[in-house]
């Protein structure tokens, strides 16, 4: 152990140390080389045996390079990393997120009314409903034009201003549920600190029937608090110096001094805790805009979902446990294949910004190089993930998926019932998506392409490698609570990996030194006298005085 580094309660060492992995490399090195076509062709019964049901998704994961062998071996991994315990850990409350020192419990937000779970002497579950029920009770009240603007006008339109967990969650929701939100409001979600992103989202927009959400797990958040301020002043100028903005602004917040000193009054601020990572708060309070469109019963449903999800991590064998399976999965991808992205592909036009909402949960959580005991890891951690929705996708960049040099694994979305039925629309998506994962796994051999009669100069073009793994998950219907389970699917395998790489998922201390040079570049870049720069590199000074003299200063 690195000098000065103390073992967490949590940390088992580097990955490689359990005597799981050296079994994986031996096994990698005997199986890495079979096809899936050849594992299939080997096994009659794959596609029923490596397909389960959790919640309510039906997962296909046949289509991966693995044996029964490597599924046992990963799962001997998970548990030689005991998984099993932190997942306990986390269910009672224990402090996981070690270099915080403090729980990560989002699972207590989806629990049921009188369920109980007592942290540090607090019944977190009734704390939980309590703010639930004062969302609800606010939203019927907006949605009932019962609660309105300074002037009597009712609220047409509402502004989240948050920026990563408090816009990413409720503004990927909000998109997936628009079917079921509320038409007469319109919706608008601002997180940059471009002004542009703020004069668009206003542009059109009745400041007296306008509710501006500033949704801030700290309340600090540059960005945010820079919105937020811009949205007053809008606001002033639209309805004059004496408005009464306690009935245009609500904040979303752990930061009740802070709250208040903005002046948002405490019958608009609704709370949340300090154990909701804000990746993983879009089921807390910071969903309000969320609850507003879709209304409270709805919200709950999704939450019911999230719920569905958890109890399957938590109460299924590892070695039958979708999150935990398609985590390992990932692990098997990224160290012993050596892939380095993993692409979503949701064919649902209403999931447009999932892959968005994944990259901030799993990026922020497991692009970390460092394990819980303060020591470098010994192999790759968190992959980069992207992704769009079908088919779209299919026409951009499915080519280098499908012929590319680099090992992209994939997880198609697919919903069995569409939510509009438009004529044959949604059979030929369904086509498209199991088109794209059977061509990916078993391609198109040489002879194919010739039986198909290419010309010979075309053969080598035309082949399609195949051997490209990806996992289906199929719904019945994209309701609030399936996509409850989705997302809190993807939560439990962003934990599942976490703990397998021996990491802290919880926190995100490689964001905060930008955010600190640029509180001190600021300064530069706007002070009247010639600025001081000896703090920055060279380049970045000159880029400054280029700034500013651009902008004539
Ligand atoms: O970008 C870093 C981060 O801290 C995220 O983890 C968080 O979701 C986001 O900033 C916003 O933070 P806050 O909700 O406190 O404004």
């Amino acid at each position: 152990m690195a000098a000065g580094v103390s073992r967490s309660r949590w940390g088992r060492g580097p990955v490689t140390t359990a005597a799981a992995w050296p079994l994986l490399l031996e096994h990698h090195a005997a199986i890495g080389g079979r096809t899936i076509r050849g594992l299939f062709a080997a096994e009659p019964g794959r596609a029923t045996r490596l397909s389960l049901e959790a919640a309510s998704v039906h997962a296909d994961l046949s289509k991966h390079r693995v044996t029964e062998e490597t599924m046992r071996l990963l799962v001997r991994l998970a548990e030689e990393r005991g998984l099993a315990e932190r997942i306990d850990a986390m269910y009672s409350g224990n402090r996981i997120n070690t270099t915080e020192n403090r729980s990560a419990l989002h699972v207590a937000l989806r629990m049921p009314r009188g369920g109980s779970l007592v942290v540090d002497g607090v019944a977190v579950v009734s704390e939980v409903h309590e703010v639930l029920d004062r969302m609800a009770a606010f939203c019927h009240r907006v949605r009932a034009d019962d609660w309105t603007g300074s002037t009597g006008k009712p609220i047409r339109a509402v502004v989240n201003i948050g920026i990563g967990g408090s816009d990413l969650g409720p503004v990927m929701a909000y998109r997936a549920l628009r079917h079921l939100s509320r038409r007469e409001i319109t919706f608008r979600f601002v997180s940059n600190v471009d002004g542009t992103d703020i004069v668009e989202a206003t542009l059109d927009l009745d400041p007296a029937e306008t509710m501006f959400i500033v949704s801030s797990k700290t309340f600090t958040t540059q960005e945010t608090m820079t919105n937020a301020q811009t949205a007053r002043s809008w606001l002033v100028s639209g309805l004059g110096a004496g408005v009464d903005i306690s009935k245009h602004f609500v904040a979303v917040s752990t930061n009740g001094v802070a709250v208040e000193e903005f002046g948002i009054a405490a019958e608009a601020t609704f709370g949340f805790w300090e154990w909701v990572g804000g990746r993983y708060s879009m089921d807390s309070a910071i969903g309000l805009s969320l609850m507003l469109a879709i209304g409270p019963e709805a919200f709950r449903d999704m939450l019911s979902g999230f719920h569905e999800m958890d109890e399957h991590l938590r109460r299924t064998d590892l070695d039958r446990n979708l999150p935990v399976l398609m985590g390992l999965l990932g692990v098997w991808y990224r160290d012993f294949f050596g892939a380095s992205s993993h692409v979503v592909l949701p064919y649902e036009q209403y999931l447009e910004r999932f892959p968005a909402y994944l990259q901030q949960l799993t990026m922020e959580s497991n692009g970390k190089s460092v394990t819980l005991d303060g020591e470098p890891v010994a192999v790759d951690t968190g992959a980069i993930w992207w992704g769009e929705p079908g088919t779209n996708g299919q026409h951009s960049f499915y080519q280098l998926l499908h012929q590319g040099t680099s090992l992209v694994p994939a997880d198609f979305i697919v919903f069995a019932n569409p939510v509009h039925d438009v004529g044959d629309h949604h059979d030929k998506l369904v086509a498209n998506v199991l088109a794209q994962a059977h061509v990916l796994g078993f391609g198109r051999t040489a002879d194919e392409v010739r039986a198909d009669g290419a010309s010979e100069d075309l053969v080598a073009h035309k082949v399609m490698p195949g051997n490209r793994p990806s996992t289906t998950l199929m719904l019945e219907r994209l309701t609030p609570a399936a996509l409850g389970t989705l997302v809190a699917l993807y939560e439990h395998v962003v934990f599942t990996q976490g703990v397998v790489w021996g990491v802290d998922s919880f926190d995100q201390w490689g964001v905060e030194l930008g955010k600190a040079m640029a509180g001190q570049v600021l300064p530069a870049l706007i002070a009247d006298d010639v600025p001081d720069l000896t703090h920055v590199d060279p380049s970045t000074a000159a880029l400054a005085l280029r700034y500013r003299s651009l902008r004539g200063r």
